[in-house]
């Protein structure tokens, strides 16, 4: 059975991590950041969350499904609110416009390192494996091998037709292209967040630890899973403190030291765990 809330398991606890690194924590003592798991559809909380943490910047891990503008419905906070797409963001057309609306592009973090005002430098991959595009495991049919090795080799072979914005299909923008996370390998950041989860989870994929270690993410949070595993018994090993965020959750974690606070507890909604 996985634990739908935080490791700590009640709102307001908090948890520490490891020894955070004397250098870098004297240079900047950050004010942490606001990771918000899956919203689908509901975005009152995280503005009330938000309002609470002053300056404090906001980060969406996908399964967003807005059903107004992303600008409105996080208008309050919008300056400081970042975001990565997850999977169910390709589920309707109307739903990706609104993710993918120009307006709200220099607002997402997949595929790229943006630093934040403190100094920090998070970087993003969203969506999900999926086999039609790659599926990294080495019992699949293609033995953990890429379909296409590139978004573009994707397009490519897609017919014109079923081509959305004239790149890949709709359902494939939600799909993780082998191309863009090996480019993210080259790119160094301090939190890497994630809407699939990284190895330690029970359903979560070893490449992403890869990924991470690659490129010196000392911090990595992910979605898509809808519980908050407490992974702290991994951190050392796989080289990075790791951390899910639940349902509609919202939880404060600072980068340079570990500790945590749940300020949303994640919703309770088995039925719709790893959608
Ligand atoms: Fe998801």
């Amino acid at each position: 059975m996985r634990d739908l809330n935080h490791p700590a398991g009640v709102e307001g606890a908090t948890m520490t991590g490891l020894s955070p690194d004397s250098k870098e924590q004297g240079q900047r003592r950050g004010r942490g950041l606001l990771f918000c798991g899956d919203p689908h559809g509901r975005f009152d909380h995280i503005v009330r969350a938000a309002i609470s943490w002053p300056d404090v910047p906001v980060i969406l891990l996908g399964d967003l499904e807005p059903e107004r503008p992303l600008i409105d419905l996080l208008e309050p906070v919008w300056e400081r609110t970042w975001l990565i797409h997850g999977n169910h963001d390709t589920d309707a057309q109307s739903v990706a416009e609104r993710v993918w609306d120009p307006a709200v592009l220099g607002r997402h973090l997949h595929g790229r390192v943006v630093e934040l005002p403190d100094g920090l430098s998070i970087a993003g991959l969203g969506g999900v494996f999926r086999g039609g595009v790659w599926y990294p495991d080495p019992e699949s049919p293609l033995r953990g091998q890429p379909r296409f090795d590139s978004r573009a080799a994707c397009m490519r072979s897609t017919p014109r037709h079923q081509r959305w914005q004239g790149d890949v299909a709709l359902r494939h923008w939600s799909s993780i292209h082998h191309d863009e996370w090996l480019a993210l390998r080259g790119m160094r950041c301090d939190v890497l967040v994630l809407h699939e989860a990284p190895g330690y989870h029970p359903h979560g994929v070893p490449v992403l630890d890869e990924l991470a270690r690659d490129m010196g993410a000392r911090l990595v949070v992910h979605g898509h899973h809808h519980d908050a595993l407490d992974s702290s018994g991994r951190w050392a090993a796989q080289g990075f403190r790791s951390f899910g965020v639940g349902l509609r959750g919202v939880t404060w974690i600072d980068p340079d030291t570990g500790e945590s606070q749940v300020v949303v507890a994640g919703e309770p909604e088995q039925s719709q765990a790893g959608r």
